[in-house]
């Protein structure tokens, strides 16, 4: 059985006492799934988050991390670092780092073996641009998103992967993937690895599909067979509309 994961992604949303109150209206939330619960708070309150998540259940996880262990690289931090607050999975190649901060498949590759080394797991992202999907080119470039930052691992790195389907343009406007385009994605990115890995490991990887999920649409999404759960931004913000999410399987 593959795991079902919910992860709320708060990019640069929450201050201090906007996370503690968010997390504390979230422990008052009741679960009635076997889902994984996950949020990324901003790196500056991940080791209050930690802390404040203590017992209750919902893994805190980063939004980023740089691939070097340490060294002159100013304002970034590594995965050791991450580790050393009790922080054990971190996203890694969303469309937002990708456009807005330059980031390659080359960078992410090394930022996978970086997290891999240290024992992290990781939630690797990836979509097709509008435009590319215009073109009839979604595969293709899906395809290679996945080859050229992952396939040169092992299989057994596999164990420590979730994927996450997002499609540049339903990322925060409002429009979705319907639940067939996911599917037909999340079954394509299945059959790419099965092609490389074989079908234990396409059998056992989670693939989260993101992209305005909301408690409206997430159950029909959640339902397709190829779908894992749901990597979740704007609707994480809101403990009731999380947790309707992660209720939704
Ligand atoms: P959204 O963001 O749910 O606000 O569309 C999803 C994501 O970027 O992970």
């Amino acid at each position: 059985m593959r795991k079902q994961i919910v992860a709320g992604n708060w990019k640069m949303n929450n201050d201090a006492a906007q996370t503690e109150a968010l997390i504390a209206s979230l422990k008052s939330q009741e679960k009635t799934t076997n889902a994984e619960v996950m949020i990324a708070p901003t790196s500056v309150n991940l080791s209050q988050a930690v802390k404040a998540t203590e017992g209750s259940g919902i893994e805190v996880v980063a939004q980023n991390m740089h691939f070097a262990e340490n060294g002159a690289y100013t304002g970034e931090i590594s995965a050791s670092m991450l580790k050393s607050i009790g922080v054990n999975t971190v996203i890694l190649g969303h469309s937002e780092r990708r456009e807005y901060f330059n980031e390659t498949d080359e960078m992410l590759a090394k930022k996978v073996d970086a997290a891999l080394a240290n024992n992290m797991r990781v939630i690797f992202c990836f979509g097709e641009e509008l435009a590319d999907r215009k073109a009839g080119n979604e595969e293709t470039v899906v395809g290679n998103q996945i080859k050229n930052a992952l396939f040169h691992l092992g299989a057994d790195a596999f164990e420590s992967i979730v994927l996450a389907y997002e499609p540049v343009w339903a990322i925060g406007t409002g429009e979705t993937a319907s639940p067939e385009q996911a599917q037909d994605m999340h079954a394509f990115i299945r059959k790419t690895l099965n092609d490389k890995y074989g079908a234990a490991v396409a059998d056992s990887v989670s693939v989260l599909y993101g992209g305005s999920v909301k408690p409206a649409n997430a159950q029909e999404i959640f339902s397709k067979p190829d779908v894992d759960g749901g990597l979740i931004g704007g609707a994480s913000l809101k403990a009731d509309d999380f947790f309707a999410i992660v209720n939704a399987f």
